[in-house]
């Protein structure tokens, strides 16, 4: 019996052939045998059609956690509730707040947020528990709480504001979630967009749990969008990592996750709607 399974239920592209959706945004199922834990919705619901075409019952599901509030992770989230009925939410206390992106698609300002209120979230059953701070979720699983900024390079995606009383800010994105498993043989850390930068995350993971060993990261890595240094500089530290398997997916992009193929032949895995990985 493994540790950890990990499903990708909806992610851009699809990876294997037994009829799946694919949609812009991302939703992973992590079995550990006794719990199954939902990581994000993805963006319009397509993880109920996935689901059921893989042949995972959705309704046994126990908890969900949100990685932040942007629309693409929690977009599937109403339908996702009107199907299972009432569950645990484990998100930021601000996930909620007013997420908008400048310039995307050429596009004025676009809302990005979570694209339900919270109130009709709870009428169909969400119990939203909120925290900031690290939280252990089960024994060696944690959610990481807001990941401190102390790389110089990672710089928040420059298209992501607030609007703060009719002025524009920018968005740093603080409800930025990750998970940080402590796996026998080293951190299993599952990212949602990793907006607060993947090495801060990383480093963060390492600080809350102690295991100073990182076998895997799984997810978006927002390494498309990011600049030259920042992919160069984070390509450099996974090197020093000694990771036995790297899975990006979402926002890393096809060009990067194409370079990171060739960059970790070794530990490469692709983690689209379909693939499983197991630890
Ligand atoms: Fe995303
Ligand atoms: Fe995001």
């Amino acid at each position: 019996m493994s540790e950890l399974k990990v499903t990708v239920l909806v992610e851009n592209t699809v990876g294997i052939s037994v009829g799946l959706l694919s949609e812009w945004g991302l939703s992973m199922l992590l079995d550990f045998g006794d719990e199954r834990i939902l990581f994000d919705t993805g963006e319009q619901g397509s993880l109920l059609a996935n689901a059921q075409a893989m042949g995972i019952d959705l309704k046994q599901i126990n908890r969900v956690v949100l990685s932040h509030g942007h629309y693409d992770h929690t977009g599937g989230l109403l339908k996702f509730l009107q199907l299972h009925g009432s569950v645990p939410i484990y998100a930021h206390a601000e996930l909620f707040v007013d997420h908008y992106g400048c310039g995307v698609h050429g596009q004025g300002n676009k809302y990005l947020g979570v694209p339900f209120r919270q109130e009709l979230l709870e009428s169909v059953g969400a119990e939203f528990h909120w925290c900031r701070q690290p939280l252990e979720l089960r024994p060696g699983l944690w959610l990481s709480g807001e990941v401190p900024r102390r790389t110089a390079f990672e710089r928040v995606d420059e298209r992501l504001i607030q609007i703060r009383q009719g002025h524009t800010v920018q968005d740093s994105v603080p409800d930025d979630f990750s998970l940080f498993f402590v796996s026998q043989q080293g951190l299993i850390i599952l990212l949602g967009c990793a907006h607060a930068g993947l090495v801060n995350i990383v480093e963060y993971a390492k600080q809350v749990t102690g295991e100073q060993r990182v076998r895997a990261l799984i997810g978006g890595t927002h390494l498309g969008p990011a600049s030259k240094e920042q992919q160069e500089k984070t390509v450099e530290y996974l090197k020093s990592l000694n990771l036995s398997c790297l899975a990006p997916n979402h926002c890393t992009g096809p060009a990067m996750s194409s370079r990171l193929a060739s960059e970790f032949p070794h530990q490469f895995a692709w983690a689209n709607a379909g693939h499983t990985l197991e630890f």
